[in-house]
């Protein structure tokens, strides 16, 4: 029996989606369709000859791979008659809305969406202001690989980690507890969960297909380092390294105060202890207990890393906007909607109003110059 190629959309044909795009149409033979923004974009792109590259800087030699995306398209371009049967969203978290508007009337209720972001609170958005009719199959990628932009339309695969995926709780399958059995159900039967299996893509990308329950603590990790990592190496203007001996004090709490917030909004989570064989085991509380995050955080983060410059810092030296309103912010936000009193989120607030500041400043001094005497 032949296979059916799939066609996926990619919105957000940055480092993230175009390193997605290219190992979806080399490994799992998917027809990648990229979304572009508008017909200029779409124009430069044209002048690659729609190829986009991907560097393997991780890896000794640089292996690269070349992928042509002819079918690229823009809002202006797509036929009325379209149909989106597959999306990545893997724009900055604060321009999912506005950046799927255009595309709102190709998704359908059997439409299979996966969020590849970091942060928390996209999903939110999407249940509570996107789709209010009718709702898609929702996905959630954790990526633990790093990229980033070197020139047009070539992007640096820098580290090599892992990507998990897993469906997210919505509509039928609302419980937050999943089965194995339905991650099976999905790698087999589901169009776009097939093509993230697919063994040399899993390979190229050290892909997991997870119940929710073990993505969203993988998810919630992740959130913790980079609650951490992002907005201080952005306040004070620093590479993570030097923090190293120095940082424990307010990453202790952040962490302290976020992992108050989280294990009320994520009750099930925390309490969760498996049913049966069906269900995988978790130890929840071992992974987010707050020393270790401390420690954790520290390695991975100021340690392993040291040399890196966080993607949010690099946001405000380049005067881009951050995401923080899906990291820090998401506590203060999840802290109003539990109606929880505003001292339980503080120190996020905190932070979150500095890294406002960092990149109020920031522009300031672009625009008026640095007034400071030395
Ligand atoms: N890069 C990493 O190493 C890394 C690692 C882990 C997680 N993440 C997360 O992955 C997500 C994506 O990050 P990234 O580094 O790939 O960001 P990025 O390079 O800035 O890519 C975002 C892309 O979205 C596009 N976009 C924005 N608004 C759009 C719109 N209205 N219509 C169409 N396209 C639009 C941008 O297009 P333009 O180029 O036209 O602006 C850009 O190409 C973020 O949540 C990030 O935190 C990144």
């Amino acid at each position: 029996m032949t296979k059916t190629q799939p066609t996926i959309f990619v919105l957000g044909f940055g480092s993230i989606g175009a390193l997605l795009a290219a190992q979806l149409q080399k490994r799992a033979q998917a027809n990648v369709i990229p979304l572009l923004r508008s017909k200029q974009r779409l124009a430069e792109f044209q002048k690659y000859e729609y190829k986009a590259k991907i560097r393997s800087i991780f890896k000794e030699g640089h292996p690269e791979l070349v992928a042509t995306f002819p079918n690229a398209s823009c809002p202006d371009l797509m036929p009325s008659e379209c149909k989106i049967d597959n999306l990545i969203i893997t724009t900055k978290t604060y321009q999912t809305k506005e950046a799927m508007a255009p595309y709102m009337k190709y998704i359908h209720p059997d439409t299979n969406i996966i969020l590849v972001q970091n942060g928390l609170g996209v999903f939110e958005v999407l249940q509570e202001e996107v789709f209010l009719d009718f709702s898609p199959n929702l996905f959630q990628g954790v990526i633990s690989h790093g990229a980033f932009h070197d020139t047009g339309f070539t992007f640096n695969h820098a580290g090599f980690a892992d990507l998990k995926i897993a469906r997210l709780p919505v509509g039928k399958n609302s419980d937050i507890v999943q089965s194995l059995s339905l991650v099976r159900e999905d790698a087999e039967n589901n169009e776009l969960m097939k093509a993230f299996c697919e063994p040399q893509f899993v390979e190229s990308l050290a892909v997991k297909h997870l119940t929710y329950q073990e993505m969203l603590l993988g998810q919630l990790e992740k959130f913790l380092v980079n609650a951490c990592i992002n907005p201080i190496t952005s306040i004070v203007d620093c590479i993570n390294g030097e923090l190293k001996t120095i940082a424990g004090p307010i990453f202790e709490s952040i962490i302290t105060e976020a992992l108050a917030v989280l294990k009320i909004a994520y009750k099930p989570l925390f309490d969760y202890t498996p049913k049966n064989s069906d269900f995988p085991a978790l130890d929840v509380t071992g992974t987010l207990d707050a020393s270790r995050m401390l420690e954790f955080i520290i390695r991975i983060g100021c340690i392993v890393n040291d040399d890196n410059s966080s993607s949010m810092r690099q946001d405000v030296l380049n005067l881009r906007d951050t995401e923080i309103q899906y990291i820090n912010g998401f506590i203060v936000r999840l802290c109003e909607k539990l109606g929880l009193p505003s001292e339980q989120c503080k120190v996020n607030q905190t932070v979150e109003t500095l890294v406002n500041l960092r990149l109020g400043l920031n522009r300031t001094r672009d625009q008026f110059g640095d007034k400071r005497k030395k």
